[in-house]
């Protein structure tokens, strides 16, 4: 049977090696504002096989919004506002668990928050009243289930769990806060899936992290981290993170709106 895609958009947001997708059948690009402030770079509107797509780049593109000065809030809004209700996240990140080492792709289950400063919510001022989201369950598991039954299809090397560490950069972390994030349960390390899953969920979306290891995280390896290191895992890997994507994606298209999305 072959399946058309769904009447929503899927949205990507595309991270450190993604700064935009080649496979992507472009149907146009708009620059957009929200009430937060400017998105990251253009909305780019396109179809993946039959599905609609908007993608944005986290970082702009060219690559220049270091991972703490991104409009995250703007960004969520941006996709919302282009009628998308489910999201992507593609991030670059460290391993932590031994399984995770370069070129690896993880579509991780939980996460844990430790970046400071930033603008993280859209309940904030102005309230009518105060609102606390629901925030059990970070990722999206209709979303995630499609994303490592594509990778199963694909025969990635990938882990179809993983507690990911949002950390607030730009620097990498020391070996011993390395240590920490691996004793409070953390698999996996990055500057960028916080506070964007929790926005969201603030907006009632769908929201699915597909992360590549793009090196070992500090004190992991027998090495210093370097940046030819990750781009070469970057080269290596994100080729199964475009197959996924594209696999995945008119079933992602397929998904009803969440309930709490209006
Ligand atoms: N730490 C934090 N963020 C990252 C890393 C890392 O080791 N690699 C890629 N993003």
């Amino acid at each position: 049977m072959t399946q058309v895609g769904g009447s929503l958009p899927v949205g990507i947001i595309g991270g450190t090696g993604l700064t935009c997708l080649s496979d992507l059948k472009r149907m146009g690009e708009e620059a957009v504002s929200t009430q937060w402030g400017d998105p990251s770079d253009k909305l780019v509107h396109g179809r993946l096989g039959d599905q609609a797509v908007v993608f944005l780049a986290r970082h702009g593109n060219p690559h220049r919004i270091p991972p703490h000065r991104v409009n995250y809030r703007a960004n969520l809004q941006a996709l919302y506002d282009a009628g998308v209700r489910t999201v992507v996240g593609v991030n670059a990140v460290g391993g932590i668990h031994q399984n995770m080492g370069p070129a690896h792709v993880v579509i991780p289950h939980q996460i844990i928050d430790y970046t400071w400063g930033r603008a993280s919510t859209f309940f904030e001022d102005d309230l009518e009243q105060v609102t606390h989201i629901d925030f059990t369950h970070p990722y999206d598991q209709e979303c995630r289930n499609l994303l490592i039954d594509a990778a199963e299809d694909l025969k990635l090397d990938f882990s179809d769990f993983g507690v990911y560490a949002a950390t607030q950069g730009p620097r990498l972390e020391t070996a011993a806060e390395i240590r920490r994030l691996e004793r409070d349960g953390c698999d996996l390390v990055g500057m960028t899936g916080m506070p964007e899953a929790a926005l969201a969920a603030e907006l009632g979306m769908r929201y699915v992290c597909l992360g590549l290891v793009v090196n070992r995280a500090a004190g992991k390896s027998d090495h210093i981290i370097t940046m030819d290191e990750i781009e070469a895992a970057i080269e290596q890997g994100m080729d199964g993170i475009r197959r996924t994507l594209e696999r995945s994606m008119t079933g992602l298209g397929m998904l009803a709106p969440l309930p709490t999305a209006s």
